[in-house]
């Protein structure tokens, strides 16, 4: 008895259908399915007006925080003077250690059922952070900016931290004291060491 042959693929289909297959299909209707403000009640034992408050509180943090860490790359690279290689590699690591914060942020922001800000449009018009003129300043008033930056955002995290302790939300209170102040603090110290007057050859 003679072995059945293979079933063949349909050569019914046209070209053009068959295309259609794999096509991406980027007509696509733009609509949210979150509002910004809004909360997705998730378990987490938190009701849903402590995570809209503390959502609020990280949302100002992270608005500050995105504007610190641009302040910190513009300043990289538009550093000039005999401390530039100092300066320069100084203000990426400490850019790095900002990126982490965002991060840390923006995702304590989406697991707690908010909507994190991103696009530098929303930064601009939620930071309290001064903007810097476009153009270039010496590195000591660089300094002097990033200082203030970081006061800034160390002051709101202390009393950002305060208020999440009380409505019961350690989770929020760990990210606002652990990362975002106890990095802020350490950067302070690494960038106002340069702002000392003292002469590495004269006691
Ligand atoms: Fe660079």
């Amino acid at each position: 008895m003679a072995t059945p042959r293979p079933k063949q693929p349909s050569t019914t289909r046209t070209l053009a259908q068959r295309q259609q297959a794999v096509k991406p299909d980027l007509d696509q209707a733009s609509h949210e399915t979150q509002k910004y403000g809004e909360i997705v009640k998730l378990p987490n034992g938190l009701s849903e007006k402590v995570c809209k408050d503390s959502v609020a509180l990280l949302n100002q943090c992270l608005a500050d925080t995105i504007t610190l860490r641009d302040m910190y790359k513009k300043h990289h690279w538009q550093v000039v003077g005999p401390t530039f290689n100092q300066l320069h590699l100084m203000y990426d690591q400490h850019y790095e250690g900002q990126v982490l914060l965002v991060d840390i942020l923006a995702e304590r922001i989406q697991l707690l059922g908010g909507i994190a800000l991103a696009m530098a449009a929303d930064i601009a018009e939620t930071t309290k952070i001064e903007r810097p003129p476009r153009g270039r300043e010496p590195a000591a008033v660089q300094l002097k900016r990033l200082a203030e930056a970081h006061e800034q955002i160390i002051v709101g995290a202390r009393e950002a931290a305060e208020k999440v302790d009380k409505s019961g939300d350690a989770g929020s209170n760990d990210v606002f004291v652990s990362n975002v102040l106890r990095t802020n603090e350490l950067q302070v110290w690494f960038l106002t060491e340069h702002l000392v007057a003292a002469s590495p050859v004269t006691a």
